[in-house]
Formats: structure tokens, C-alpha cells, sequence
């Protein structure tokens, strides 16, 4: 039997695969769990109803997956800007501003969030609302730069943890090459003045803090949605 996360990760992404992708879209995939349901179900609906659908994924997971399912895939390069981006998040707060990068692809997903015309955010309800100070902020650190970014982040508030998996000796390196790590912060912050202050230290690539950028979020609240407009409720406060 399915948890509640998983139906709830499945009919968001279903309700984004039935009401938001049309014929001749490119749409950016992100990357993880919730991603991965969106992927099969888009594959089954360009094998059903003939759709001339570009992806251009966020990881090479993504990227793998997307290639299994037999769809189509581009890059970045060719295609630098894209109608939809797909992708999940770790943490939404009431603001809807989000936490990124539990899989460690958020240099690349902040990358088609930004050249995309609409970014668009599938959860499932116990990601939202959630404070910033529940979750770290992920940093992708040039290896040679990771001992240098542990003061100026400190002067920030954050304390940098190195992320470890399995399956290798030492910290996790992104699909980019670089070293991924944690920062967690203990006191209240601005999401938009920290992301900036974060990417400003040299050294470090990207940051996990997405303020304001998705336009559009799909919650799965056991089996409805909760489809949030983000932009008509930020014009109307
Ligand atoms: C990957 C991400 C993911 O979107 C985020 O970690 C959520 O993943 P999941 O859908 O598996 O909960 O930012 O870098």
C-alpha cells in the first residue's frame, strides 16, 4: 500500500501533467522523489496523446530517468530558456519561499527556475508551511574553497556542515564537481538578503534558497491539491 506522501506526491504531479503540459512545451525537469513520479506520468501522457514535449533535465539522474522513459532530451545549451519548470522542493514557508537541494542539483535547478517562464513546485503537504529555520540551506563550495567559506558563512549566522553519503570516502561532489554541504542557521533571517549574501562569498557556487521564484505550487493534501497562484497572492497583499 502507498503512504500518504507518496499519493500525495502522486496527485500533484498529476494534476500538473493534466492541467499544465501541452503539445510542443519545453519543460525543465527537476530533480528527486516527487520529480520522479512527474516523469512517468508525463511519459505516459506524450506515448498517449502524441505530444511533441522537449525535456531539459536539472541532474543526470533526471536525465537517465527521463532517457528510460523514452522521452525527449535536451540541454541548457540548446535551449536556454524553457515555457515550464517541473521540480520539487525540500521546505515551502507561508511566504512561499523555498528550501532546495536535498539531492544536491541546486546550482543547475536554480539555473532553469530562472530561464523558465513559469517555475512550477510539486509537494506533498508536509513540506508546507514550514519555517526557514527548520531545514539547513544547501551550498555548493569549489573543492579547494571549502575550509575559506566556513568563517565568512559563521559571520552570516550559519555553521557549515560537509554533506556525507554512502559509497564514497568523503564529502558528496555534484553533478558539477564541486562539494556539497549544509548550513545550518539558529536565528531568524531574510531569505532574498541571505541568498544573496551567501552566493557573495567566493568560493561558493550556488545556494539552495529560492525567495520568491516559484509562480506556481501544487500541494498533495492526501487525494486533491492545493493550487497555489503565487504571483496574484503577492500582487494582492
Ligand atoms: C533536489 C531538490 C529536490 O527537489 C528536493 O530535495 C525535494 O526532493 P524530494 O521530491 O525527493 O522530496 O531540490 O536538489
Amino acid at each position: 500500500m502507498q503512504s500518504k506522501k507518496e499519493i500525495e506526491k502522486y496527485v500533484a504531479s498529476k494534476y500538473v501533467v493534466d492541467n499544465l503540459i501541452f503539445d510542443d512545451l519545453i519543460v525543465g525537469v527537476g530533480t528527486g522523489t516527487t520529480v520522479n513520479i512527474f516523469i512517468e506520468l508525463l511519459s505516459e501522457k506524450v506515448n498517449t496523446d502524441d505530444l511533441s514535449i522537449v525535456c531539459v533535465p536539472s541532474s543526470i539522474e533526471t536525465k537517465l530517468l527521463l532517457t528510460q522513459k523514452g522521452l525527449t532530451v535536451s540541454d541548457i545549451i540548446e535551449n536556454s530558456e524553457v515555457d515550464i519548470y517541473v521540480d520539487g522542493a525540500d521546505i515551502v514557508t507561508e511566504n512561499y519561499d523555498l528550501i532546495k537541494g536535498g539531492g544536491g542539483a541546486m546550482t543547475m535547478e536554480k539555473i532553469l527556475a530562472s530561464s523558465a517562464h513559469e517555475f512550477i513546485v510539486i509537494i506533498d503537504s508536509e513540506k508546507y508551511p514550514k519555517e526557514l529555520l527548520s531545514h539547513p540551506v544547501p551550498v555548493e563550495i569549489i573543492p579547494l574553497a571549502v575550509n575559506t567559506v566556513i568563517k565568512p558563512l559563521f559571520e552570516l549566522g550559519g555553521e557549515l556542515k560537509l554533506r556525507y553519503g554512502t559509497g564514497k570516502i568523503g564529502p558528496i561532489i555534484s553533478d558539477n564537481g564541486n562539494v556539497l554541504g549544509d548550513v545550518v542557521f539558529r536565528e531568524e533571517y531574510n531569505p532574498k538578503n541571505m541568498e544573496k549574501a551567501i552566493n557573495n562569498i567566493p568560493g561558493i557556487i550556488e545556494n539552495g534558497l529560492f525567495p520568491e521564484k516559484a509562480d506556481k505550487i501544487v500541494i498533495g493534501i492526501d487525494n486533491s491539491v492545493n493550487y497555489i497562484e503565487t504571483e496574484r497572492i503577492r500582487k494582492n497583499k
